[in-house]
């Protein structure tokens, strides 16, 4: 558990940890995907804002490419956070595992409550990001938004044997199914405790998943359509009609 005890009553402080170590090649385009531009504006500037719109949020931990913070903090320093804010950028691991564990080493004592928040995911809702900080606050230790899932899901075999059809194992009942966002919300030494005892050769693409494992409950509070993942091209035309609608005419 944490050794950092806030005053009784005092509201833990909350930091937003933003993995952006990766390459996104199933973007395209050669540019790693977090600088990206979205609107003029690159993917991960957007992101960083989502954060720092959040009332409870004080600091923003961006972790980057180890060969790209020197470049990262000049495009944090070209768009500086709102008052109160504070930007902060360290280099990344292999994984996103790795580099979420690299941004939470860097948090300083007081900060109680971590989002965890993708890069690719640059337009979710400040009503999104509060939800989930108030659903910890209120003493949830990790809390996901999620969306019910549109698609029927097929479960294949293992190992798919590429370029031939695969084989159907299961279909699970679509109804039970949740397709899940972030930023995810935890108590800080939760977090902690979830990365460390999974430290070893970990490549989880949610840090939820590290917590299940521990055997502490994970909640699911409403997501948002506009909170999706920037992942293939075509989300690039979403993202763009996303933030078009946003802006007030002129
Ligand atoms: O690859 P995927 O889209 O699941 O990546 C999710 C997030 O994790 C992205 O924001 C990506 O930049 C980040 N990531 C990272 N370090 C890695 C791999 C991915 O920070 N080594």
């Amino acid at each position: 558990m944490s050794e950092i005890t806030p005053p009784s009553g005092a509201i833990p402080r909350t930091a937003a940890v933003i993995p952006a170590a990766g390459l996104g090649l199933r973007l395209g385009g050669g540019t790693p995907k977090a600088l990206r531009e979205l609107g003029g504006t690159p993917m991960l500037v957007h992101a960083v804002r989502a954060m720092a719109r959040a009332r409870a949020v004080s600091l923003v931990v961006v972790v980057a490419p180890p060969d790209g913070v020197g470049k990262t903090r000049s495009l944090l320093d070209e768009h500086p956070a709102p008052p109160g804010v504070t930007q902060l950028v360290v280099a990344g691991g292999a994984t996103r595992q790795e580099s979420v564990r690299l941004g939470l080493a860097a948090l300083p004592e007081d900060v109680g409550v971590v989002l965890v928040h993708d890069a690719a995911r640059p337009l979710v809702p400040v009503t999104t990001v509060d939800a989930v900080v108030e659903a910890v606050r209120a003493g949830a230790p990790a809390v996901v938004p999620a969306l019910p899932v549109t698609d029927t899901v097929k479960q294949i075999a293992v190992p798919a044997v590429a370029g031939e059809p695969e084989p159907v194992v299961a279909t699970p009942d679509r109804a039970l199914l949740r397709a899940v966002q972030t930023p995810q919300g935890f108590d800080r030494a939760t977090l902690a405790e979830a990365h460390a005892a999974h430290a070893a050769g970990g490549d989880a693409t949610d840090c939820a998943g590290l917590v299940e494992r521990l055997g502490v409950p994970v909640v699911l509070v409403p997501g948002h359509e506009e909170a999706f993942k920037v992942t293939r091209p075509l989300d690039l035309v979403l993202a763009e009609a996303v933030l078009a609608r946003r802006r007030p005419p002129s």
